[in-house]
């Protein structure tokens, strides 16, 4: 691997863990680079933070692809092209298939907003609060084909703020921008 290492961020909403991997990079507190923004949702806001970084953009909707394999085809012809070597999910919300999982293998990591294996899918936030539970926190790990269920690499608690929703997701949030940014940082330092 390079010394600095070429990366894409998959993402379908805000982007704020591609903000915070971008400036982390900017500021010289995380090596490498971002090649790529890949994004099931061309509406995402996280396609103006790219624009606004001067990164480029895939934006591609798997409605338009015949099959998952095929969608994915696609987007390894772009990450080949850019010669890039590590995919971070970012709040990608889609399973990743075969194609991408075979040609990138223990090199595509994600971080998810519970302590797994509590919690993993869809709104793993408002599941923890539904639960009552008083400890809550985020999950840095290899993906594979299940969801959430890859090799764990990093976790951190967060405290259930009054039962407020907003205020815990404000922290999980907190928690996640730096958390990733580290355990990527040890990563890519292997
Ligand atoms: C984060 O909570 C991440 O853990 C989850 O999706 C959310 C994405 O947030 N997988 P953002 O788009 O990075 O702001």
């Amino acid at each position: 691997m390079s010394a600095t290492p070429k990366i894409a961020v998959f993402a379908s909403g805000s982007g704020s863990n591609f903000q915070a991997i971008y400036d982390a990079m900017k500021a010289g507190d995380l090596t490498g680079s971002i090649a790529l923004v890949v994004t099931d949702k061309p509406n995402a806001f996280v396609v103006e933070r790219a624009s606004i970084a001067g990164i480029e953009t895939l934006a591609i909707k798997p409605a338009n692809y015949p099959s998952k394999e095929a969608y994915e085809h696609v987007i390894l012809q772009k990450l080949s092209e850019l010669q890039v070597e590590w995919i971070i999910l970012a709040g990608y919300m889609r399973l990743i298939g075969d194609v991408l999982l075979e040609a990138y293998p223990n090199r595509i990591i994600n971080i998810h907003p519970s302590l797994l294996p509590s919690f993993p899918g869809k709104d793993a936030i408002g599941q923890a609060m539904a639960h009552g539970v008083k400890v809550t926190g985020v999950t840095v790990h290899y993906v594979d084909a299940g969801m959430d269920t890859g090799p764990i690499l990093a976790q951190a608690a967060v405290t259930v703020v009054d039962g407020d929703r907003e205020k815990t997701e404000a922290r999980i949030h907190e928690v996640e921008h730096e958390l990733y940014t580290k355990t990527l940082n040890q990563l890519f330092s292997l």
